[in-house]
C-alpha cells in the first residue's frame, strides 16, 4: 500500500483488489484517529490513500464499492470526536480580583483609545458563568455544528449533542447567513442533584460539582446519554458573523434574545467604574439563589467599533475583564510538607493535607509558595499572617480561586499541638544532595546540581515533550520518568537516537513492559514527525527560566531562525558590560542587549536567563546536540496578505487617530515589526506632527516616510 502506483497501468482485477485494500486501509484509519485518538498513520499519508482511491474509482467507476470511502467524506465517526477548527479562536478572559483593578481597566481602556477621564465609555455587566463554553454555527438559520473550546483553536464536534439541548435552538429567522453564537453550557443546582442521585441509585458516576456534570453530559458519544442529562446554555458571545449583530454589546445580546437563545437576565449596561461595582455586589449577592454556579462578574466595553479598535493581547480581549468572586476557604490539618523539585532546580513545598472539600472539589495538596511563606514573612521580610509560621501538624485554611491550586492561607494557633516544631527548610537538594541556595533577590532556594539532579532533568524532559513543546504523541509524563530511569533518555537529544541506539528499536522497546510493536511502532513515527519542528515550539520546549509560550513565539517572529537568535545571545553574552557582571542599566543600552529588548513581550529578566542558559557550556553542547537532530522552520509570516507584514514600521510624533499603543497593536497583528529607532533595517516610518530626529533620520537614508492619514489608508479596514 505505501509504494507508489500507476494507476494508468492496472488491470481491472488488480483495481478491484486495490480498491478493496484502500477502504480497509482507511477505515482503519478512520477508527484509530476517531474512535481510539490514536492515529496509526500520518495526515498526509491519508490524504495519499484518498487520493490514490479517488483516482482507481475514476478511472473504473463500474468498481466503486458500496462501501466507498470516497463516500464516506464528512460522514460522522461512529465513535469518538471529530475536530473542528474554530474560525475564529476562542478565547478566555484577563482576572480581575480587586476593586481597584477595575478602576485600573477602565484606565488602560481609556489610555490605549487616548480618551479623557471624563469622555462617556459604557460597558455592560453580566455574571461569569461556571460552566463550559460551546461554539454554535449557523448557516443560512440552521444550525450546523457545535463546538467545544477545546484548546482555543480546535474544539470537539458535538453538534449531535448540543442539538439535545432545549435551551440551543436548532432554526433561528432572520440572522445573518452565518452566524457563531457562543456561550456556556451549564446545569442547574437543582438538576445536578437530582441527577447525581439518579446516578447513585444506579450504582454510575456521580460529579463533583455542576460544571464537571455539564462537561461530562455534554462530552458523550452517545447523544441520547447527552439528551437524557438537563442542561441549559446561556448565550453572551458571538464568533464569525457574516453580518454584525448590532453596534453594541448589548444590542447584539437582545438580538440573540430575539433569535431565541437565553441571556442572562442579570445583564446591564454600566457608566463607569462605579456602576460595575454596583453591579457586582448586586450580582454577588444573589449569587446563593441564582440556582446555578457562577464564579465572577465579565465586563465588557459596550460600543463594538472600540472592541475593534482595542483587540486582543494573545489570548484575551484587552475590552473585556473577568472580576472573580473571592475564593472559596475551608480548614483541615497539615500532615507534611514535602518539597518537590522543578525544571528549572526550585524547591517548592507543597501541603500534604487531611482531604477537604474546598468548594465543591476535594482538596488534599496545597501549595505552601517558598521558604519565606511558611516561615511568616513576605519577599521583603514583612511579616504576613502576623508572623505566624506554618508547622506541621497545624491547623490550617485552605482556599482556591477558580482553576488556581489551592494555597495555605492562613494558621489557627489555637489548635497548634504541643510538639510542633517550626519548619527547617532544606538547603541541600532532596533529589540529588547537591547544594540548594537562595540568590538574592530570589524568593526561591534552587538546587545547584543542574543536569546532573535527575529531579530537574526528568522536569526539563517532561517538559520538552509537553503540548505546546514537542508534544510527542505516546511519550508523556510517565513515559518519561520510565525511559530516564532506565537511563534510555537522559536528555531531548536522546529522544531522536532512541530507535537508532537500541538496534532495531521497536524489537527492544515492544518488550518492555507496557509497549507492544504497535505502540512501539507508532513512538518511532511520532518522533520522527517531530524532526520537523516549528521555531518557537522548539524555543519553549528548552524549558529556559521565564521563557513561557508567548515570549517564545515573539522571539521566533523576532529573529526568524535558531541561528539568528543564538549569535545574537552569544553577541550579548560578550558585550563587555555583560562579562564586567555591570547592572541591568548598562546592559540595556549595550546593542547586543537592545536587540532583544526591543521585542515586545521581552525584558531584561528574560534576555538574562536567556543569554545566561545559552552561554553555560553544558547547556549549549546539550542544546546543539538536539539542534542537530533538527530541522527548525521559520515562523509563519503573520497576515502575509496585509501590505505591512514583514516590514519593519517606526511611528514617530504625535499620532490623532489612534494612540501609539494601538498603533503598535494594529501593525503588529498585520505582521509588521514595530521599532523604537530608525535604522537602515526601518522600512517605513509614520510621521505624524512634531515628528524631529526620527524623521530627519529616515530621510536621511532614504527610508519612505508616511502621515498617519496615509498610514490609515494603506492599512485600511485590516
Ligand atoms: S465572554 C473573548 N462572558 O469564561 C472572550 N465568557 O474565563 C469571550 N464565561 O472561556 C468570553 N461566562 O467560557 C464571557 N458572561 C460571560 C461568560 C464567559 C462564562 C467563560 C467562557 C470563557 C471563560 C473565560
Amino acid at each position: 500500500m505505501q509504494d507508489q502506483i500507476d494507476v494508468d497501468a492496472l488491470t481491472r482485477d488488480e483495481a478491484r483488489q486495490r480498491l478493496e485494500d484502500l477502504a480497509q486501509a482507511i477505515s482503519r484509519a478512520d477508527a484509530a484517529y476517531h474512535q481510539a485518538d490514536a492515529p496509526e498513520i500520518s495526515d498526509a499519508e491519508y490524504d495519499r490513500l484518498k487520493r490514490l482511491n479517488a483516482a482507481i474509482e475514476a478511472r473504473f467507476p463500474d468498481l466503486k464499492r458500496a462501501d466507498s470511502p470516497s463516500e464516506q467524506v464528512g460522514a460522522p465517526p461512529a465513535e469518538g470526536f471529530q475536530k473542528i477548527t474554530h474560525s475564529t479562536p476562542m478565547l478566555s478572559l484577563g482576572n480581575a480580583f480587586e476593586d481597584a483593578d477595575i478602576a485600573d481597566f477602565d484606565r488602560s481602556i481609556r489610555k490605549y483609545l487616548g480618551l479623557t477621564d471624563d469622555a462617556p465609555l459604557a460597558y455592560t455587566a453580566e455574571p461569569k458563568i461556571d460552566g463550559l463554553s460551546l461554539s454554535l454555527r449557523y448557516e443560512d438559520g440552521r444550525l450546523v455544528s457545535a463546538a467545544t473550546r477545546g484548546d482555543g483553536t480546535v474544539g470537539e464536534n458535538v453538534t449531535a449533542n448540543a442539538l439535545t439541548i432545549a435551551d440551543i435552538p436548532e432554526t433561528v429567522e432572520d440572522a445573518p447567513v452565518v452566524m457563531e453564537v457562543r456561550g456556556e453550557v451549564y446545569m442547574s443546582h437543582a438538576d445536578f442533584e437530582a441527577l447525581n442521585a439518579r446516578q447513585a441509585e444506579a450504582g454510575g458516576k456521580t460529579f463533583a460539582n455542576p460544571r464537571n456534570a455539564a462537561a461530562g453530559s455534554l462530552r458523550q458519544l452517545d447523544p441520547d446519554i447527552t439528551a437524557s442529562r438537563p442542561l441549559r446554555f446561556f448565550a453572551y458571545a458571538w464568533g464569525s458573523l457574516s453580518a454584525p449583530l448590532a453596534d453594541t454589546q448589548n444590542g447584539a445580546i437582545r438580538r440573540l434574545e430575539g433569535f431565541g437563545f437565553q441571556v442572562n437576565p442579570l445583564t446591564v449596561l454600566c457608566d463607569g467604574p462605579g456602576e460595575m461595582l454596583a453591579q457586582y455586589r448586586r450580582i454577588e449577592e444573589q449569587r446563593a439563589t441564582l440556582g446555578y454556579d457562577i464564579d465572577g462578574v465579565v465586563y465588557k466595553v459596550n460600543a463594538l467599533t472600540l472592541q475593534a479598535r482595542l483587540g486582543f493581547r494573545s489570548t484575551t480581549p484587552r475590552w473585556a475583564i473577568a472580576h472573580k468572586f473571592p475564593a472559596e476557604l475551608a480548614w483541615t490539618r497539615l500532615e507534611a510538607i514535602d518539597i518537590q523539585v522543578g525544571r528549572t532546580g526550585a524547591l517548592s513545598p507543597v501541603a500534604r493535607l487531611t482531604p477537604v472539600t474546598v468548594g465543591g472539589v476535594v482538596v488534599s495538596n496545597a501549595t505552601l509558595h517558598n521558604e519565606d511563606y511558611i516561615a511568616g514573612r513576605d519577599a521583603n521580610g514583612q511579616p504576613i499572617r502576623d508572623g505566624k509560621d506554618i508547622r506541621v501538624g497545624d491547623w490550617v485554611q485552605v482556599y482556591r480561586a477558580g482553576d488556581v491550586i489551592p494555597k495555605v492561607a492562613d494558621v489557627d494557633l489555637s489548635k497548634r499541638p504541643g510538639d510542633a516544631a517550626p519548619y527547617a527548610f532544606p538547603n541541600v537538594c532532596p533529589e540529588c544532595g547537591s547544594d540548594a541556595i537562595r540568590e538574592e533577590g530570589d524568593a526561591v532556594r534552587r538546587c545547584t546540581g543542574g543536569l546532573i539532579c535527575p529531579a530537574q532533568a526528568v522536569e526539563k524532559l517532561k517538559h520538552f515533550v509537553s503540548r505546546a513543546a514537542f508534544d510527542i504523541e505516546g511519550l508523556g509524563a510517565k513515559q518519561v520518568e520510565q525511559f530516564f530511569e532506565d537511563g534510555w533518555i537522559r536528555e531531548p537529544a536522546d529522544i531522536f537516537t532512541l530507535e537508532e541506539r537500541y538496534g532495531s528499536g521497536v524489537q527492544q522497546l515492544k518488550n518492555r513492559e507496557g509497549w507492544g510493536e504497535k505502540s512501539a511502532q507508532k513512538l518511532f513515527d511520532a518522533i520522527r514527525e517531530r524532526r520537523d519542528i516549528a521555531f518557537h515550539r522548539f524555543l519553549f520546549g528548552l524549558g529556559i527560566r521565564h521563557l513561557g509560550e508567548v515570549a517564545a513565539k515573539d522571539l521566533a517572529r523576532a529573529f526568524g531562525t535558531w541561528e539568528a537568535l543564538s549569535d545574537a545571545a552569544d553577541r550579548a553574552a560578550a558585550e563587555p558590560a555583560a562579562t564586567e557582571g555591570a547592572g541591568r542599566e548598562a546592559l540595556a543600552n549595550s546593542p547586543a542587549w537592545g536587540e532583544f529588548l526591543a521585542i515586545d513581550g521581552v525584558g531584561m529578566t528574560l534576555t538574562q536567563s536567556l543569554v545566561a542558559t545559552l552561554s553555560q557550556a553544558h547547556e549549549r553542547e546539550s542544546i546543539d546536540r538536539l539542534v542537530s537532530h533538527l530541522t527548525i522552520e521559520a515562523p509563519e509570516a503573520q497576515a502575509t496578505d496585509s501590505p505591512v507584514a514583514g516590514k519593519t514600521v517606526v511611528f514617530t510624533g504625535s499620532l490623532e487617530k489612534m494612540t501609539r499603543a494601538e498603533a503598535k497593536a494594529r501593525a503588529e497583528a498585520l505582521g509588521a515589526k514595530v521599532s523604537g529607532s530608525v535604522s537602515a533595517k526601518t522600512d517605513l516610518v509614520v510621521a505624524g506632527p512634531g515628528a524631529g530626529s526620527k524623521a530627519k533620520k529616515a530621510a536621511e537614508l532614504g527610508i519612505e516616510t508616511i502621515d498617519e492619514d496615509a498610514w490609515v489608508a494603506l492599512i485600511g479596514d485590516a
